[in-house]
């Protein structure tokens, strides 16, 4: 039983997708989250960088004396976290593309991942993708500028919507029906999405499986909160607040920080 906070982090606002997938599962526990906005977008960075960035949030999350934290981002996971499980005595909960479950239950051995330039150049999304991808074409898109569109609060912009058309087309002709989101910043555009994609294309995120299995290691670390008060999640800030706020619905205290 534990009531210290669950702290979480990614490169910008993105990873509140999986903040409200923890907090849905697990309302009763304290959060921190950190947006790293100022350094966003981690997906063009090299991994010596993103390994940096990742330890500059994870020491201030453990200052701020969290139990478990999760890098709700996949290009920090991909790329960095196997450094920080050997370097900090805090259990990680990190984020990968699913790739598993679309090859699973692909019919027409054709799926689609759209993640960063980092993600997808990393080994670990190479060593999960050769060993679930047997048979299977795996059509790979780099997101390029969405993230930065969705960090300037443009998420719905026409300028997006022709983003999205124009990484989709080549998925649709090559008959995908499966996409997978490997970028917690794009679970947002699924309403964009769905208007492009033909019905028969189904969406799948990492979301609930990273909620499921952080609560299955506070569960296995005996640091599950089980007290059922009114919890407190904390959002920190070092770019545009307002942006954060918004993506939040103004349901939750936002502060700027600079770190
Ligand atoms: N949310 C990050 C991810 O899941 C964003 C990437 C970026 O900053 O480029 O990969």
């Amino acid at each position: 039983m534990s009531t210290q906070a669950i702290g979480i982090f990614d490169s910008g606002i993105g990873g509140t997708s999986i903040f409200r997938e923890l907090h849905g599962y697990m309302p009763h526990e304290n959060t921190i989250y950190l947006a790293d906005s100022k350094n966003a977008p981690y997906g063009s960075k090299s991994e010596a960088e993103i390994i940096k960035l990742s330890i500059k949030n994870t020491e201030l999350l453990l200052e701020k004396n969290c139990k478990l934290i999760v890098v709700a981002c996949n290009t920090a996971t991909t790329n960095a976290i196997k450094y920080l499980r050997t370097t900090y005595n805090v259990p990680f909960i990190g984020i990968e593309p699913a790739i598993k479950p679309a090859a699973l239950r692909t019919k027409t051995n054709v799926i689609g991942i759209l993640a960063t330039k980092g993600t997808l150049s990393s080994a670990l999304f190479h060593n999960t993708s050769d060993l679930f991808s047997n048979g299977i074409k795996v059509i790979e898109q780099v997101g390029e500028g969405i993230v930065q569109l969705i960090e300037a609060g443009q998420t719905n912009s026409d300028e997006m919507k022709t983003l999205l058309e124009t990484y989709m087309k080549p998925m649709i002709e090559a008959d995908i029906d499966y996409l997978v989101l490997g970028c917690t910043h794009y679970p947002y555009l699924i309403p964009m999405l769905l208007e492009i994609l033909p019905k028969h294309i189904k969406i799948i995120d990492s979301g609930i499986a990273v909620a499921k299995q952080t609560k299955a290691i506070l569960e296995q670390h005996e640091l599950l909160n089980n007290r059922t008060n009114i919890p407190k999640n904390i959002f920190y800030s070092n770019g545009n607040v307002n942006i954060l706020r918004s993506i939040l619905n103004e349901e939750f205290d936002v502060e700027y920080l600079d770190f």
